[in-house]
């Protein structure tokens, strides 16, 4: 952050929040808070809510949450510093000019250079598309059956054959070598010097959400390999964090966004009015493109091709997007490879039906397993059930799994009853762990997902304590920063603690703590999630006690897994963990009423 964290504070707190959010949204007093209807999301009635002594709002229905500053980041689509611009100038602050430190300058400059480069070059393609020498590729694109109006939205261009004449083009207007080596669309060679990697291609610019170019795709004409050749990731490209066409289809005001594999694919979707796809371009769905889409909407249409990838890949997209509160579908294709085919053949009233159709995601999921069984075999027929019951678990929401378990057992004719008892045989023994926290070996291995369930915990505990701060006192015993398994959340704990200790309860000051958008945006959700009703005493404190010991186990698993196994010292601190959790078992927590 380039300022101090009090002055910060002081715009922030000169800034009350139902004041700033009651100029863009029309809020209404109920009990302690205030409520309005979401302008993140579209709803009907009001789930968006503004607690005025915590300084924050949260959306029940969207789950989006923060202080006075990521409201208007997120409501202006602002920058951090331009927020605080906003809110200073609405408060009579002044702020001081920015001292950029040499290096962060530097960056900043070679960044926008290379995007710089990047449109030129985009501009070079575009306008050899359309010349004579272009003619072939101009020729390929209309047998593909795209218009001249989708190639000029989504700015196709070619690239002619020749050793470096990109190169020299872009030398010509002024950049230099470093800014073009930053680009990765030239092969290096200590011979010949810089060449273009592009040769003959028909070219596809890859836009971020701003429509700003930082890569491109170029797909031979014909035959020949590799079909598509990309450039790489780079300072401005992060492959795990763009989706091709976003940029579009985030305004594309549908309810849904279809993700789709290919460049063909989202072309010929938006030409046939379905604007709102998006393609990963071959490379698996990641967190980063999730945090992505549930930016833009709330339901996932996966449309991936049609053969054993296109199966596997939505096998690990969806419960990736169920772990991030979306609802997933799967598109059907049949009898056609892609949506680009699809389309061709079959007309885009035939993909509205589609999408109208499209199979809920856990439907899909059971019966991609029940072709792993023989259902008419009552051993396979088992082995079947128990698959179900292990997917069953993972809904945390016990009315949503019901549902699921009332509807499954319908259509596969299992008894309900009998599925119940497993679900809890299952349960006892300890399994269900959800599939994104499930281990690829051992319960911390590096690439594992986004662990939804745990993270849950851990947030319902700091709510819990921002809310109740004298709770504090009785866990402080067993209860340290370094227990929360997440650097965001063990940050945020630590922040809060201090709080508490200096009886100065402030959420909203924790979240200016963080620099980007993102960081801000997860730690205004630490401390707004729902708690749990409870009808008694008893049951708040078996709750707490609850959370407790699972923060705890999480925080002794990681320690352990981190560990060196070969380490004497291990063996100790695993037995002294396995005690406190004995005594935490047994430890009588006494609330007030
Ligand atoms: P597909 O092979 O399904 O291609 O790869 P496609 O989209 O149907 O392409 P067309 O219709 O033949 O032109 C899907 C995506 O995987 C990536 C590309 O992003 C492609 O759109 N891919 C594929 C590559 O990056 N390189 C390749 O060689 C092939
Ligand atoms: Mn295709």
């Amino acid at each position: 952050m380039y300022y101090p964290d009090n002055l910060v504070e002081e715009v922030r707190a000169r800034n009350d929040i139902v004041d700033v959010i009651s100029s863009y949204v029309r809020l209404q007093k109920k009990g302690s808070n205030y409520f309005g209807l979401c302008p993140f999301h579209n709803e009907k009635s009001a789930s968006f809510s503004v607690n005025q002594p915590k300084q924050m709002y949260h959306c029940f229905g969207c789950n989006k949450s923060g202080n006075v500053i990521t409201f208007i980041m997120e409501y202006e689509n602002y920058t951090f510093m331009e927020a605080l611009q906003l809110l200073a100038d609405r408060a009579g602050v002044t702020l001081p000019k920015i001292e950029y430190s040499k290096e962060a300058k530097e960056r900043d400059n070679l960044k926008a250079r290379i995007l710089e480069a990047y449109k030129e070059a985009g501009k070079y393609y575009y306008y050899q598309l359309r010349s004579e020498a272009g003619q072939k590729a101009y020729e390929y694109f209309k047998d593909r059956g795209l218009s001249d109006e989708t190639m000029n939205k989504f700015g196709l261009g070619f690239a002619v054959t020749g050793r470096n004449l990109m190169y020299r083009y872009l030398k010509s207007k002024g950049y230099d070598d470093n800014v073009l080596k930053e680009m990765h669309i030239f092969y290096v060679n200590e011979r010949e010097g810089m060449t273009d990697m592009f040769w003959n291609r028909a070219i596809f610019p890859i836009m971020d959400v701003n429509h700003r170019i930082i890569g491109f795709g170029g797909r031979v004409m014909g035959k020949g390999e590799p079909k598509y050749l990309n450039s790489p990731e780079t300072m401005v490209f992060d492959k795990g964090r763009n989706l091709y066409g976003l940029n579009i289809a985030r305004t594309a005001r549908k309810n849904n966004i279809i993700v789709c594999e290919g460049y063909m694919d989202v072309i010929a979707l938006h030409q046939a009015g379905f604007n709102q796809a998006v393609g990963a371009l071959g490379t698996a769905l990641t967190s980063g493109h999730v945090n992505l889409l549930k930016r833009y909407t709330e339901n996932v249409l996966l449309c991936y091709d049609n053969d054993e990838a296109g199966t596997k890949a939505n096998l690990r997209a969806i419960p990736l997007l169920r772990g991030a509160g979306l609802s997933a579908k799967v598109i059907d294709m049949s009898p056609y490879k892609d949506p680009d085919e699809f389309i061709k053949n079959l007309g885009a009233d035939e993909f509205e039906n589609r999408i109208r159709n499209a199979e809920n995601s856990f439907y899909y999921e059971v019966r991609m397993l029940e072709k792993e069984h023989d259902i008419k075999d009552p051993e396979g027929r088992t082995r079947f059930s128990n698959d179900v019951a292990m997917k069953l678990l993972r809904f945390e929401d016990s009315i949503e799994r019901d549902n699921y378990l009332e509807a499954i057992c319908a259509r596969y004719h299992i008894n309900t009853d009998s599925m119940n008892k497993l679900l809890g045989r299952l349960a006892a023994k300890g399994e269900g762990i959800p599939e994104y926290e499930r281990p690829k070996s051992g319960m911390y291995s590096k690439n594992r997902e986004p662990d939804e369930g745990r993270k849950k915990t851990q947030k319902l505990l700091l709510t819990w304590l921002s809310d109740e701060p004298a709770i504090y006192q009785l866990l402080r015993k067993y209860l340290s920063p370094d227990d929360f398994t997440e650097e965001l959340y063990r940050k945020a704990a630590e922040l809060l603690f201090d709080q508490i200790e200096q009886d100065d309860v402030n959420p909203a000051r924790i979240i200016s703590c963080f620099t980007n958008e993102e960081e801000q945006s997860e730690a205004g959700t630490l401390f707004n999630t729902e708690l749990p009703k409870f009808n008694t005493k008893q049951e708040r404190e078996k709750a707490l006690k609850d959370i407790l010991i699972k923060v705890k186990t999480y925080s002794f698993d990681k320690k352990r897994e981190n560990s060196d196994p070969t380490d004497i010292n291990m063996l100790n601190s695993v037995i002294e963990n396995k005690k406190m959790l004995e005594e935490l078992r047994n430890l009588k927590i006494e609330l007030s009423e």
